[in-house]
């Protein structure tokens, strides 16, 4: 496995940390308190180049490799883990599928546009299907050259600001395998019938949105299909096993910044005569962090490294996901422990990453779902 970074890879990762540190640092507390997606610092990520990472050269994007956009993720999550979804969601499940089964026309369509001005989301949940995914409900109807969508999905990041939408639809009933009539459809969001509702007010992450989105008779043509009809949950499972990298990859970069802003305040806050850094109690805490950390960012390369050598990953990248959301749970636990009484307010960092971490979890699969694949893969295996 190649851990290294080439030059052309380290220069936007530093791109990455610089643009976090001056741009995101300043505007990552009020933009939670506010609850307000930046927009104008996502305009900077597109002029920089930073948000269509993982689109090929060939069409506008950076083409970087999954491991060099894995750890952008992670320079961004260590100051704003909001930013950091908007960037992974984009990528992995919002142009990484179209690369992947799309024609070749809908990916001169859009590639351009998603390495460009555009921004994209993922429609899989619903109000009755979340970790059970192919239960989903909402129907795409055939009807002469377009389909016709009916149907609500929940949970979409990026779903107020995105300009196009992968839809997953049910297109047919298939009783004992309902996954097999599932299709996928790309949907612009000026189309008639496609309106933004709810936006949740959110525990944490509140600096991306997180909406509701009503298909309403929404018509698309029959070149909207992605693939063919049936591969639908397929898209969505590949997609998502790109995905996990990313949210891994956001975990590791939360908990780093947590562990930065511990080691920052263990080395100013002085408890019996001597800064609290200075204490093995405190010292023995950071060590952990750091270890774990680090056992999380191999696992996430490691699943990267994988998918770049265009091998199996869903197990890896489930793996990476699973390790890295419960290692950030552990440690800005702790980051919260050594700041005492100041880690429990808004005056520091940590109370954010505190509640930033917890969807890292849940969203893109539970750490139940995650593993569910581990355990049916080891058994395959
Ligand atoms: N790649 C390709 N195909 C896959 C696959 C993968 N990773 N995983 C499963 N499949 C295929 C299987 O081969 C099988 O195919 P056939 O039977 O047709 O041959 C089919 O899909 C069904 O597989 P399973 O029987 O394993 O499916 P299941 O119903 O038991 O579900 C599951 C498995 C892993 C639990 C899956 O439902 C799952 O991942 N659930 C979690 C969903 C999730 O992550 N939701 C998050 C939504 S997005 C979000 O969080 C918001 C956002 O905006 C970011």
């Amino acid at each position: 496995m190649n851990l290294t970074f080439n030059d052309e890879e380290r220069m936007v990762i530093e791109l990455a940390r610089d643009f976090a540190e001056n741009e995101l640092a300043p505007i990552a507390e009020s933009i939670d308190q506010e609850k307000r997606v930046p927009i104008e610092a996502l305009r900077k990520m597109q002029e920089l180049g930073l948000l269509g990472l993982m689109i090929p050269e060939e069409y506008g994007g950076a083409g970087v490799r999954t491991s060099c956009y894995a750890q952008v993720i992670e320079e961004l999550a260590r100051v704003c883990a909001a930013v950091a979804i908007v960037l992974s969601v984009h990528n992995s499940v919002g142009a990484y599928p179209i690369l992947r089964f799309g024609s070749e026309e809908q990916k001169q369509k859009y590639m351009p546009k998603l390495a460009g001005d555009w921004i994209g989301a993922f429609c899989l949940s619903e109000a009755a299907s979340g970790s059970d995914a192919s239960a989903l409900e909402l129907k795409a109807k055939r009807d002469g050259d377009d389909y016709v969508l009916d149907g609500s999905k929940l949970w979409v990041t990026n779903g107020s600001i995105a300009n196009l939408y992968l839809v997953m639809a049910k297109t047919a009933d298939v009783p004992d395998k309902p996954h097999r009539g599932i299709s996928a459809f790309l949907v612009e969001k000026d189309t008639p019938g496609l309106i933004v509702g709810k936006l949740e007010d959110k525990m944490g992450l509140r600096g991306s949105d997180t909406a509701e989105i009503q298909f309403d008779g929404c018509r698309v043509p029959a070149s909207a299909l992605v693939s063919e009809e049936g591969v639908g949950f397929k898209i969505a499972m590949q997609a998502l096993d790109n995905g996990r990298i990313g949210v891994g990859s956001q975990a590791v970069g939360i908990a780093r910044g947590a562990l930065e802003e511990a080691i920052k305040y263990a080395k100013e806050r002085v408890a019996f005569g001597r800064p609290i850094a200075e204490h093995q109690a405190v010292q023995f805490k950071l060590a952990d962090m750091e270890t774990e950390i680090s056992a999380a960012r191999n696992l996430v390369r490691r699943a990267a490294w994988l998918k770049d050598s265009d091998q199996p990953h869903g197990k890896e990248a489930a793996m990476a996901k699973l390790y890295a959301s419960e290692m950030a749970h552990r440690v800005v636990h702790q980051a919260v422990q050594i700041h005492g009484g100041a880690g429990y307010i808004k005056e520091y960092p940590v109370e954010r990453y505190y509640r930033d971490q917890r969807i890292t979890e849940i969203y893109e699969g539970t750490s139940e779902m995650q593993r569910i694949v581990i355990g049916r893969a080891v058994i395959a295996e």
